[in-house]
């Protein structure tokens, strides 16, 4: 079965993610601080007609780093130009799209802790003083030329943040990291949708919805999908508590938003590990799944609802976690567990 607490991106929501992503600051919702700023320093920028610092965006998935991307190039007025870091295979694919740069404009570079080292060294004059060093001709004719390049805005974004080198990381002006929502703004967000899809909704049934959304707009709006369906055919249409509640039962969505991973994680440390605390190699390897994969997506979320705990021996799931994973917290002296 598919995951649909997972909080990456699926075939699916590509087909909704560009009609739900939000066209305004006004319409995207939360993260205040972040936009905040972000709004003083486009101001200020544009009053100068300069260009704006460089941004880099990072924290989980689904949390709106693309959707702010598109929102700082709307609120600059100028264009933007997207690539991603794995696509971006040589230097002088990104040489080119340096080059064809307006003054203002911004390039956009998704999963950017996925460039390649040698295109990536590239960025690295081009975001400091504006120019590219390019080599003409070959062998002992060949002779290095410097080209100067429009005043352009680069936008990163990654998911792991711990993998940016730090000549890249140095270079950007204005760096974010967001973070997950509260039940609240994911609230807002459902309703948001519902009505570009023309979703009959109440506040309680967002409510319930936003609940079990991982603390994540992608998967609220997923979420919303599945409800929909369901009460289009059981209910004549409008989403409730009540009809919310019994759709997302039905569908076996964990009443906190775990998903497969999250569950795997902690069952993982507390079945093999009698809870922790365990290093994170360990149960990557357990679990078989990246070491950086679980530090920057699923340990950050498990952390965030007092699942798992860092200590200095590494981590230790919480008595809540067995809680919710059906488990009596306490061990019998051989160290076993008894589920409840
Ligand atoms: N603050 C927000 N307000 C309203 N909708 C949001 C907000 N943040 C995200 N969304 C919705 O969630 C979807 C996913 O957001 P987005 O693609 O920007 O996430 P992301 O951080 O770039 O994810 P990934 O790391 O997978 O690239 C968007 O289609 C958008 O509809
Ligand atoms: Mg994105």
């Amino acid at each position: 079965m598919e995951d649909i607490l997972s909080p990456v991106r699926s075939k699916e929501d590509i087909i909704f993610e560009d009609s739900l992503r939000p066209r305004s600051f006004e319409e995207f919702i939360g993260q205040e601080t972040i936009k905040n700023n972000l709004k003083i320093f486009i101001e200020a920028a544009s009053k100068r007609n300069e260009h704006l610092d460089h941004v880099l965006l990072y924290g989980p998935p689904g949390l709106g780093k693309t959707s702010l991307a598109y929102l700082i190039a709307k609120e600059m007025g100028v264009g933007i130009k997207p690539t991603s870091g794995p696509v971006i295979e040589r230097t002088g694919d990104l040489s080119a799209i340096l080059s064809n740069l307006q003054n203002k404009e911004t390039l956009f570079i998704d999963e950017i802790h996925r460039l390649h080292p040698a295109v990536e060294e590239i960025l690295y004059s081009a975001m400091e003083d504006f120019s590219l060093d390019i080599v003409i001709g070959q062998g002992p004719a060949a002779r290095s030329h410097k080209l100067q390049l429009k005043k352009f805005t680069l936008i990163g974004a990654t998911t792991r943040a711990g993998r940016i080198t730090a000549p890249l990381r140095g270079r950007f002006g204005i760096i974010y990291r967001l973070d997950y929502y509260g039940e609240e703004d994911l609230a807002k967000i459902i309703k948001r949708s519902a009505s570009i899809l023309n979703v009959n909704i109440d506040d309680q049934g967002a409510y319930q919805i936003a609940l079990r959304s991982r603390g994540t707009p992608r998967v609220a709006n997923r979420l919303l999908r599945r409800v929909r369906d369901y009460v289009d055919v059981k209910a004549k249409g409008k989403i409730t508590a009540k009809e919310a509640k019994s759709a997302l039962d039905m569908m076996e969505v964990d009443s906190l938003g775990l998903d497969e991973v999250d569950r795997k994680i902690l069952l993982s440390i507390i079945e093999n590990f009698s809870g922790g605390p365990v290093g994170i190699s360990t149960i990557a390897a357990a679990i078989d799944e990246e070491k950086d994969t679980i530090e920057s997506i699923y340990e950050p979320f498990l952390m965030r609802i007092g699942f798992l705990e860092r200590t200095i021996r590494g981590r230790r799931v919480t008595p809540k976690a067995y809680e919710h994973l059906g488990f009596n917290p306490f061990t019998s002296p051989q160290g076993k567990l008894f589920k409840k």
